[in-house]
């Protein structure tokens, strides 16, 4: 039994780029965050308040109910022996359907920015599979990604929609960079969110009756608050929840409830916003099957399977590397600013 935890991102790293993601994102005419700053430790376990106590928030759930029923198929695909889980928060259900289904698995890599995140479902996992290797990596898996050693075929998963968190540009890098790092025989796991009726996907992120949806929103500014010394006030931003239907994807934003004006002094800036401004927090894009199809496909993916949950709400792909060579050359390692 064996765990180990590796730090890719230097320990000022998370730092700097938080100061370049929050310093490039509030200063731009349409003001946006990445996402990925929603997750310290107070935002992981919001949102896996969303996922057990908001009714409205069907993905988790039926991406639970897609595994239970079709775990055993993925595992009969890839046969995988090492399984590397990007962005795998705590070590939920969904994780050990998949565990529980590879049969031949030796050593599983969870890859998260969360280090307690990381550490909490490392060491619940060692106790429970006293055979399992258990190689968590702190790192983020939109960056150049380190992998450690370990036995092939190699099955990586990103689960719960948070390929759809990644802009279509972003989304492009990860995918050639996921074909760079596949080896033939491995396979990447996505779980993606298909579209469907607006009202139910408003519904899913915009909760009112709990309250839980519109803290994790807010969770970011207590985060920018913390870290660079700033003083949003969460009241003073209302969650708003949109559907764009032109780009198939609901919006999250923070909607300044009056004109106000906030300081972040570890960024020597001053941020105007004014009445009714809108501030985009994240996207959760919603996919089909024949655009995400082409969307591998142009990294240099197949898509080898393709297995929907049982009311059809989301599906899970596989894909492979392709063995002509990709459609559109990307070059990967993009700039921080692109959002
Ligand atoms: N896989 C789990 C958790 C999803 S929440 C599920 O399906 O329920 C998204 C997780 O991805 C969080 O734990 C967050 O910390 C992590 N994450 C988001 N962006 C990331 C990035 N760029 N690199 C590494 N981890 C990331
Ligand atoms: N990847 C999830 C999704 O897109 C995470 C998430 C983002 C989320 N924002 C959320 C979950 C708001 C619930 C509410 O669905």
């Amino acid at each position: 039994m064996t765990l180990t935890i590796t730090r890719t991102l230097p320990h000022d790293a998370t730092a700097a780029a938080l100061r370049d993601d929050v310093r490039c994102g509030l200063t731009r005419t349409v003001k946006s965050l990445p996402p990925k700053w929603f997750y310290d430790a107070h935002g992981s376990a919001l949102f896996e308040r969303i996922t057990t106590d908001v009714a409205a928030y069907y993905p988790t759930r039926a991406e639970r109910d897609l595994l239970a029923a079709r775990a055993g198929d993925i595992a009969a695909a890839t046969r995988a022996r090492t399984l590397i889980e990007l962005g795998s928060g705590a070590a939920s259900e969904k994780t050990r359907l998949l565990l529980g289904a590879l049969t031949d698995l030796h050593t599983y890599v969870p890859v998260d920015v969360s280090e307690s995140a990381l550490r909490e479902a490392g060491e619940a996992l060692t106790a429970e599979r006293p055979g399992l290797d258990v190689h968590g990596l702190i790192a983020d898996f939109t960056q150049h990604l380190a992998l450690p050693a370990a036995p092939g075929p190699r099955l990586v998963a990103l689960l719960g929609s948070t390929i759809g968190n990644l802009l279509p540009a972003e989304r492009t890098a990860f995918f050639t960079s996921m074909r760079a790092l596949l080896e033939p025989g491995d396979a990447l796991l996505l779980g993606v969110d298909l579209v469907k009726d607006p009202s139910v996907l408003v519904a899913a992120y915009d909760d009112r009756e709990t309250g839980i949806t519109s803290a994790f929103n807010k969770n970011v500014l207590t985060v920018i608050n913390r870290e660079l010394g700033a003083d949003f006030e969460p009241d003073a931003f209302e969650h708003v929840a949109l559907w764009d239907a032109e780009r198939e994807w609901i919006e999250m934003r923070l909607r300044s409830r009056t004109a106000q004006t906030v300081k972040i002094p570890a960024l020597d800036l001053l941020v105007d916003f004014a009445a009714g401004e809108d501030l985009r927090t994240e996207i959760s894009a919603k996919f089909r099957r024949p655009g995400l199809a082409v969307e591998l496909a142009r990294a240099g993916l197949d898509m080898a399977a393709w297995f929907t949950s049982p009311a059809q709400q989301v599906a899970m792909a596989l894909g492979v590397p392709a063995l002509s060579a990709p459609q559109g050359a990307y070059a990967p390692g993009t700039t921080a600013c692109i959002r």
